[in-house]
């Protein structure tokens, strides 16, 4: 059976289309454009209808928060110096060690569960608080077990290279990561992709070569945190080695911007974690002029952004980095889809894709960015059912 509605202004992912129908059958859009080109009877909904946002960057499952962190960078500690005191990414990895896989479950449910409130209809879980073999398996283990007990579609990436484990030595553990997890977590089919976070604080371009090397021999694409924290080449180093993504990019320099422009790798853009470390915007328009595809993504985690909502990423993404709203909402659904490599199935609103969209509480999708702090759903739909 067909259901279809009648909206002022469809977003479809690309474009806006005024006095539109969407429809869909059996979960997946079968129209979508102009109501005079509709034949069947649509019900009006007074609001926008966009497509359910892809949140291709998020640092869950995790367990437990850092707010005394938060604090103590407001009264002066850096991110480096929290890292360098065992805080950090550190402690989220004891945090996580300490939980059972109930407990951070249990943890998790509830914040996947708000995120579908604000519209998240797809999203990446990754690892990178599990720190070592064993426990980085768990923590993909546990995404997985995530990913099946929630609503929305979920890819899972492997980020063991986020810090060096206490105790070892850098070198020791992108060997165990390359040699040991990369091949186990793939033979039991626990990964998606595979991240390194590369930074003076974190791991090397050698490094980011000897994982983009495993990571491409199992089949897995490849995802770089890149000139987050200062510029290191590993926006450069991310399209040499044909990454899906280069991320953060606050410090990228000029030469990474035009291989970013000339490369497909994706410049995922996380305005949140910008907004909360009072970092360095980085050149989103520059990016887009010289060719780059952008996304956007919460980059929700307990340290650099306890942002779980993407209507709050659009809205500083629009007047931090200056993103035109209808710029802001592609790159939080059709690209950010295309970072995880979801594009065939869902992120824009055409026949065939999955019928996951919002009816927002106005007609035009321009408001999002511009309510910061107010949710600006009606309601969210996941393959055309109503599930928030
Ligand atoms: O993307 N910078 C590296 N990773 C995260 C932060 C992780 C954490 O502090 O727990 C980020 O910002
Ligand atoms: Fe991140």
């Amino acid at each position: 059976m067909t259901e279809a509605i009648a909206t002022p202004q469809l977003f479809t992912g690309d474009r806006v289309v005024e006095n539109a129908v969407l429809a869909w059958e059996g979960g997946l859009v079968s129209y979508a454009g102009p109501a005079a080109g509709f034949r069947g009877d649509a019900e009006p909904v007074p609001g926008g209808v966009v497509p359910g946002f892809v949140d291709c960057h998020t640092h869950l499952p995790f367990f437990g928060w850092r707010a005394d962190e938060f604090e103590a960078r407001l009264t002066g500690r850096s991110y480096r110096d929290v890292h360098g005191e065992g805080g950090g990414i550190a402690r989220s990895a004891r945090m996580l060690a300490a939980a059972s896989d109930d407990e951070v479950l249990e943890f998790c449910r509830p914040l996947a569960a708000e995120m579908l409130t604000h519209g998240t209809t797809a999203l990446e879980l990754k690892t990178g608080y599990g720190l070592s073999v064993e426990a980085e398996l768990r923590q993909a283990r546990l995404a997985r077990r995530l990913a099946s007990e929630i609503e929305q579609t979920c890819t899972v990436t492997l980020l063991a290279c986020h810090a060096v484990p206490e105790g070892m030595e850098r070198p020791d553990w992108v060997e165990a990561v390359c040699g040991e997890l990369i091949p186990a977590a793939a033979a039991e089919g626990l990964a998606d992709a595979v991240d390194v976070y590369v930074e003076d604080i974190a791991f090397t371009i050698d490094d980011l070569e000897a994982v983009a090397a495993a990571a491409g021999s199992r089949g897995l694409p490849l995802r770089v945190h890149a000139d987050q924290l200062g510029p290191s080449g590993a926006a450069e180093a991310a399209c040499r080695l044909g990454a899906h993504s280069a991320d953060h990019l606050n410090h990228v320099s000029a030469e990474g911007v035009r291989t970013l422009g000339a490369s497909p790798t994706i410049a995922v853009l996380l305005p949140a974690s910008t907004f909360m470390l009072r970092a360095d915007p980085p050149p989103a328009r520059a990016l887009i002029e010289a060719g780059a595809s952008i996304a956007l993504a919460t980059d929700f985690n307990p340290g650099t952004s306890p942002v779980l909502s993407m209507p709050e990423a659009i809205a500083i993404a629009c007047s931090l980095y200056r993103l035109e709203p209808i710029e802001a909402l592609r790159a939080a659904t059709a690209t950010a889809a295309r970072v995880l490599g979801l594009d065939g199935r869902l992120g824009t609103l055409e026949s065939g894709k999955r019928a996951d969209f919002v009816i927002l509480d106005s007609t035009d999708p321009a408001f999002i960015p511009y309510r910061p702090g107010h949710n600006p759903l009606r309601t969210v739909h996941l393959n055309g059912r109503q599930v928030a």
